[in-house]
C-alpha cells in the first residue's frame, strides 16, 4: 500500500511528482506529500491530509515548489493514523509540528511497507538524541539511515545497506541526501519499486502507470538492492555495496490505457475493456486452435504427473480460484484445493508429491500471496504464477508465469484483471483435460471455440447496461444484500458480493444457496435483496427453490441467468440474462452484470467508486 514516486532531471519536479501520485492514488489516499530540492542543501516539504487534490491545491499544482529533484508519497496508514504529521516525507532532522516547511535535514525520505522492529530501533535512536514527531515506522528508518551516515561517515549507499541489514519487514524507500542535491537513493525489499530512465531524467515509482507518460524503459530493482538515481542514469548495488547490473525492460503497455479516456470512472472503463482483456489473454495462450502452455512450463507430461493443484490467492483472485476449482475438477478430474493466501502459510496441510501451486494475483505484489508462494516453494511444490503486472515480485519468484494481458488496472475494485484471470484458468483447465485424456480432441476443439466467443458475449452484455443502472438506483439504499448460487454460481456470487460491498459500503454476503437455511436465512426480512446466480442448468431449480424460500420471508429477488430461462420471471422481481455458452465458462459472463450492479449502486450513492474508503489496490502488507 502507499505509492511512492521520485524524479530527477532538467524539468520542474513537483508537477511530475503530482502527476505520478495521481496515477498511484489507488494505492492509498489518506494523505500525501512532496519533498523537492532546488539544487541547494534545503528541501521544501509539503504535506496534506485527504485526497491528493489537497496537496495539488496547496502547492499551486506543484508550481509553488521549485526544484528539479524530488520525491512524493501517497499514504495508506499502517503505523500512525492519517494526519499531517504522519504523512510522508519524513526528515532526519528537526522539523515543525506538521513536518511541512523548508528543512535542512541530511536525509529526507518516503517509504512503502512496514518496518516490523521499528519500536526497538526507535528506542535506540532516542538514546542517541533523535527526536520523533510522528508515530510512523518510516521516520525511524529515515533517522536510522541518518545515524549510520553520520556515525561511520560513509556514503548514502553504505548507510542504506547498513540500515537494510538492521531493519526487519518490507520496504520500498526513496531518500534524498543533503550532500547529493540531484540524486535520489532507493532501496527495496518485498514492496514494489521500479526505476525508469529517459534522456537527462530518471523516475522512480511503485507502479508502471506513474511513469508511463515519460518513459517505457524501466529497471525492476530486486529485493535487497539499492539504486543511486541521477538524471538519465542509475546504478545498482547489492547489500555488500558492490555494483550490480540489472536488465532494462521495455514496457509495452499503452500510455492511454492508464487514462480514463472519457469514462466517468476507471472502473467503468475497465469493465468495458473486458472483451479486449479476455481476448488478448486467450490469444496469448491459444495458437492456431491449440492451447499452448509451453512457456508456462506446463508440458502435457508435467500435467499428467500432477497429483493435486493448490490455488492460493486473495480477494477477487481467490474467487477466480474458487471458479477454476469447479472447472478443473470437472474437466480434468484433478483434485483442486483453493486456499486464502493469508491462511495457507499457517496450515500444515499435507502437500502430496507433484503438487502444483498456482498463485493468482493481478498486482503480483500482494504480500500474503507472495508469502504463500515462498512457503509453497519451501515445501517443494512446483509453482505457477498467474499475474498481470510484468516483472512483479510474484512473477519473478514463481517457477513459471502465465501473464494475463489485461493492461494496467487502476480502479481498486478489480474487473478486467479478474476476467482475464478467469479466462486464463479456463484455458488451463481445458489443456489439462486434454493432456489427462479426459476429453477427446473434438471436445477440446469445441471448448476452445467456445472460449473464443466469450469476448464478444461480454461486449453484448455491456450493450444492455442501462437496465442495471436503473435497478441499481432502486436498491441504492439497501442495508443488506445476499448473493447466492450453487457450484460455479456460488463462485460468481462471491465476486458479485465483494464488488457490491467494497465500493457501495452496503453490507453483502455470498452464500452457497443450500447453506442459507442453516442459519443465514434468519437475516432475511421484508425487502432484503437476494441476488440468485442461475447459470448452471443442473442446479437451476434448486437455487430457484432457495430463492423462493427467501421470497416467502419477504425478500426481493434478482436473478442472473442465461438467455432462454425466461420462466425465471415467474419467481424473481428483476431478471438479467447473459448469452448462452458452455456452462464451464459462463461465469465470465455472469460476473459482468454483478460488476455493473456494484458500480452503479456506488455511483447512485455518490461514492468515490475508484478509491473506496480504507482500501488500496495493491495490498503489500500482511
Ligand atoms: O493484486 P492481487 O490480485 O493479488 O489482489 C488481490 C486482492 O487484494 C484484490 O483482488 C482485492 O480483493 C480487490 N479489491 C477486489 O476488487
Amino acid at each position: 500500500m502507499c505509492g511512492i514516486v521520485g524524479y530527477t532531471g532538467n524539468e520542474q519536479a513537483a508537477p511530475i511528482l503530482l502527476d505520478g501520485l495521481k496515477r498511484l492514488e489507488y494505492r492509498g489516499y489518506d494523505s500525501a506529500g512532496l519533498a523537492v530540492r532546488d539544487g541547494g542543501a534545503l528541501a521544501e516539504v509539503v504535506k496534506a491530509t485527504g485526497k491528493l487534490q489537497h496537496l495539488a491545491d496547496k502547492t499551486d499544482q506543484g508550481r509553488a515548489l521549485p526544484g528539479m529533484c524530488g520525491i512524493g508519497h501517497t499514504r495508506w496508514a499502517t503505523h500512525g493514523g492519517p494526519s499531517m504529521v504522519n504523512a510522508h516525507p519524513h526528515v532526519s532532522g528537526n522539523c515543525s509540528g506538521s513536518g511541512s516547511g523548508t528543512v535542512e535535514s541530511d536525509v529526507v525520505g518516503v517509504h512503502n511497507g512496514i518496518i516490523e522492529n521499528f519500536s526497538e530501533l526507535k528506542e535506540k535512536l532516542l538514546r542517541h538524541g533523535y527526536v520523533f514527531y510522528s508515530d510512523t515506522d518510516t521516520e525511524v528508518v529515515v533517522k536510522l539511515v541518518d545515524y549510520y551516515y553520520k556515525k561511520y561517515k560513509i556514503g548514502p549507499v553504505d548507510a542504506i545497506t547498513r540500515t537494510m541489514v538492521r531493519v526487519r519487514g518490507s520496504y520500498a524507500l526513496a531518500l534524498m541526501f543533503k550532500d547529493y542535491p540531484n540524486e535520489i537513493f532507493a532501496a527495496r525489499k518485498d514492496s514494489p519499486l521500479i526505476i525508469g530512465t529517459a534522456e537527462n531524467a530518471s523516475f522512480l515509482a511503485s507502479d508502471v502507470p506513474a511513469i508511463l507518460k515519460y518513459t517505457r524503459s524501466v529497471y525492476y530493482i530486486d529485493n535487497l538492492q539499492v539504486a543511486r538515481v541521477s538524471p538519465g542514469s542509475v546504478k545498482f548495488y547489492d547489500l555488500n555495496g558492490d555494483e550490480v547490473t540489472l536488465p532494462l525492460t521495455e514496457i509495452t503497455w499503452d500510455a492511454a490505457a492508464a487514462e480514463k479516456s472519457g469514462y466517468e470512472h476507471f472502473m467503468l472503463k475497465e469493465i468495458h475493456e473486458q472483451p479486449a482483456a479476455v481476448r488478448d489473454t486467450l490469444n496469448s495462450i491459444i495458437k492456431d486452435g491449440d492451447i499452448v502452455l509451453t512457456e508456462t512450463g506446463l508440458t502435457d507430461e508435467v500435467i499428467r504427473s500432477l497429483s493435486q493443484i493448490d490455488i492460493v490467492a486473495c480477494g477477487s483472485a481467490w474467487h477466480v480460484g474458487m471458479a477454476a476449482q469447479y472447472v478443473i475438477e470437472d474437466l480434468a478430474k484433478l483434485p483442486v484445493r483453493v486456499e486464502l493466501a493469508s491462511e495457507f502459510r499457517y496450515r500444515s496441510a499435507p502437500m502430496p508429491e507433484n503438487t502444483l501451486v498456482i498463485v493468482i494475483s493481478q498486482s503480483g505484489e500482494t504480500a500474503d500471496s507472495l508469502a504463500a508462494l515462498r512457503v509453497a516453494k519451501e515445501r517443494g511444490a512446483l509453482t505457477l504464477a498467474v499475474v498481470n503486472v510484468i516483472g512483479s515480485t510474484i512473477a519473478r519468484e514463481a517457477d513459471h508465469v502465465l501473464y494475463t494481458l489485461a493492461g494496467p488496472e487502476i480502479a481498486v475494485a478489480t474487473t478486467k484483471a479478474y476476467s482475464a484471470q478467469l479466462a486464463a484458468m479456463d484455458a488451463l483447465a481445458v489443456r489439462m483435460a486434454l493432456a489427462r485424456g479426459q476429453i477427446s480432441r473434438e471436445e477440446y476443439g469445441h471448448l476452445i471455440e467456445e472460449l473464443g466467443t466469450i469476448p464478444d458475449k461480454i461486449r453484448r452484455i455491456l450493450e444492455d447496461k442501462e437496465r442495471l443502472q436503473w435497478f441499481s438506483s432502486k436498491i441504492a439504499n439497501a442495508h443488506d444484500i445476499f448473493f447466492i448460487g450453487r457450484g460455479l454460481d456460488y463462485a460468481i456470487s462471491l465476486e458479485g458480493s465483494l464488488k457490491m460491498k467494497e465500493i457501495s459500503y452496503i453490507h453483502s454476503e455470498a452464500y452457497a444457496a443450500g447453506e442459507l437455511k442453516h442459519g443465514t436465512i434468519s437475516l432475511i426480512e421484508r425487502g432484503t435483496l437476494v441476488v440468485g446466480v442461475l447459470t448452471q442448468s443442473g442446479l437451476y431449480e434448486k437455487t430457484v427453490s432457495n430463492m423462493m424460500e427467501c421470497k416467502s420471508r419477504g425478500a426481493y429477488l434478482m436473478g442472473v441467468t442465461t438467455n432462454g430461462n425466461f420462466d425465471v420471471e415467474d419467481s424473481v422481481n428483476f431478471a438479467v440474462y447473459v448469452p448462452r455458452t458452455d456452462e464451464h465458462f459462463v461465469s465470465s459472463l455472469a460476473v459482468v452484470p454483478l460488476q455493473l450492479l456494484g458500480y452503479y449502486t456506488s455511483v447512485s450513492r455518490g461514492l468515490d467508486v475508484d478509491k473506496p474508503r480504507n482500501l488500496a489496490k495493491s495490498v503489500t502488507v500482511e
